[in-house]
């Protein structure tokens, strides 16, 4: 039986407008969820929104309509963002839906069980912005630091999870496990805040206060908190709570991917969660950065938001995501700006893999009867570098979250034939009649665009696509490949017709 791989993104809050930055998540899982795809697992890839709490209400009434129907409308955004960005998620979950709602409250009645949620009266200082309480030492100048903004006090009785139980099974997971939080600095910063102590949290509101939220099991009079209600999506989506759990059965524990402001309640008290209502904790919480627009925090005074819609309709999507990969290191944060965007894609695609593509396939069009050449010298220094030294390079980046790495692996290698290309001078060799090397030389030119084209795949997977069909490759045949069949030297059938077509990168107006 094939292995499994489960991956998702966070549930984006359906209040606003998506920017790059909640497409560049998607996207990070995206790269992931196909590379592993590569490699032969059966991958199941959830994204979604988060459609409950305060925030939204607020929007809605601001908007003047009513919730489900603004909920409907926002979270329809998204679902097309991940279309239009080729996002190849499984599955799409809401957290207005019958079948999340379900299993959140039967996640609570669990907890509940486990002797793990009780009543009491609280006042406490709410952040809207981020939808948590916060304590005075969280505040600047008396405002929350994220949002600019003085939190609410709030007074009521709620319901509290006892989240300090879990200070010692937690304390073990960090020890037992380094990687359950990646990157290291992310463990680190979680485990610190694990070690000076966890209290207990409010997991519910009242609902003459918050009259939108998932209803807390027999006590209509409360709503559960969002996170509480949202964390949970990551295993409703497979079943939990429903008459069917296969899915839940087949892909939990999975990787949670998010971002580093919300890293603690992923890793800290989402993994408590799940043990009081006794279900497996996460395989890993990859933990990624934050991206910035000219050097600063995206916001609409600044004015400066991307909006991922509106790129992919001024420059090609497959060069936005290339550029985002290559450009912005997963466990860090990281710029966008027009002007870095078309460097790269004048010097990496339209120059790079794109000149690189049209180079090869016109000389083996010219010299070689349209067909890819018989060989006869194997050059086993181009071998022993793409072996040796490339592909180990590029299966570190994609192993690691570093897709930039692996890009820039993939890169030095485009760069090498390139240089071949210059050094050998075919046109010159054919002038002399020398056939056999113009031969040889393509050839190996030809297999190494393939190899070009499957590491590609993961980010760019079009374009991979077109090289393997201008190459005369089969793409369903190559799929159904192993990444380890693929990476085999002399994959490529001689004497396959060529199908030179259009530049893969235009150069930009
Ligand atoms: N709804 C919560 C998450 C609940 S998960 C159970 C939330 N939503 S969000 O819409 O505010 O953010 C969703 C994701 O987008 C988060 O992982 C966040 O880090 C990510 N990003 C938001 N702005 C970002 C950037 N500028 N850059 C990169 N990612 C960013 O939090």
């Amino acid at each position: 039986m094939k292995s499994t791989y489960y991956l998702t993104t966070a549930i984006y809050y359906a209040n606003a407008e998506p920017h790059i930055g909640h497409a560049i998540e998607m996207l990070y899982a995206d790269v992931m969820a196909r590379y592993q795809r590569l490699l032969g697992k059966d991958v199941y890839f959830l994204t979604g929104t988060d459609e409950h709490g305060q925030k939204i209400l607020e929007s809605a009434n601001a908007a003047g309509k009513p919730l489900q129907e603004f909920v409907n409308e926002k979270s329809a955004v998204y679902q097309n963002l991940a279309d239009q960005w080729n996002i190849s998620n499984n599955d799409f979950i809401r957290t207005t839906e019958q079948r999340h709602i379900q299993g959140a409250q039967k996640f609570w009645s669990e907890s509940l069980k486990s002797g793990d949620i009780y009543k009491k009266s609280y006042t406490g200082l709410y952040c809207y912005g981020c939808e948590s309480f916060k304590t005075e030492k969280d505040l600047v100048d008396g405002k929350c630091p994220d949002h600019n903004r003085a939190p609410e006090t709030v007074s009521e009785e709620n319901y509290f999870f006892r989240l300090s139980r879990y200070q010692e099974p937690l304390e073990f997971l960090f020890q037992e496990r380094k990687n359950f939080v990646y990157p290291e600095s992310r463990y680190n910063e979680m485990h610190n805040i694990l070690k000076a102590g966890l209290d207990d949290i409010s997991i519910s509101r009242t609902k003459d206060k918050l009259p939108w939220g998932v209803p807390v099991p027999a006590d209509d009079t409360q709503v559960m908190y969002v996170w509480f209600d949202a964390l949970t999506n990551y295993i409703t989506a497979l079943g939990y709570g429903s008459s069917n759990e296969k899915l839940l059965q087949k892909f939990w524990p999975g990787v949670n991917i998010v971002g580093k402001e919300i890293n603690r309640f992923h890793s800290l008290l989402w993994p408590a969660m799940l043990m009081s209502a006794g279900v497996d904790v996460p395989k890993q919480i990859a933990v990624h950065g934050w991206m910035t627009v000219d050097g600063q925090k995206m916001s609409k005074t600044i004015g400066n938001v991307i909006n991922p819609l509106e790129i992919v309709q001024q420059y090609p999507l497959e060069a936005v995501r290339f550029f985002l990969m290559r450009e912005i290191p997963f466990d860090n944060d990281g710029d966008f700006s027009h002007s870095k965007f078309s460097q790269r894609y004048t010097g990496d695609l339209a120059n790079g893999i794109g000149n690189l593509t049209n180079r090869i396939l016109t000389m083996i069009e010219k010299y070689c009867g349209n067909a890819v050449p018989a060989v006869e010298k194997i050059d086993s220094d181009l071998i022993n570098f793409l072996t040796k030294e490339i592909w180990p390079a590029y299966t570190a980046g994609m192993e690691g979250w570093r897709f930039d790495r692996a890009l820039e692996a993939t890169w030095k290698f485009i760069t090498h034939c390139d240089q071949m290309i210059s050094d050998k001078q075919p046109w010159a060799m054919a002038k002399a009649g020398k056939n056999a090397e113009v031969n040889d030389l393509l050839y190996h030119l030809a297999e190494a665009l393939r190899h070009i084209a499957v590491m590609v795949w993961p980010v760019i997977p079009e374009t991979a696509e077109k090289i393997m069909t201008q190459l005369g490759l089969n793409v369903a045949q190559e799929y159904a490949k192993s990444l380890n069949e693929l990476q085999q030297w002399v994959e490529l059938t001689v004497g396959n017709k060529i199908a030179k077509g259009e530049q893969l990168f235009p150069r930009l107006i």
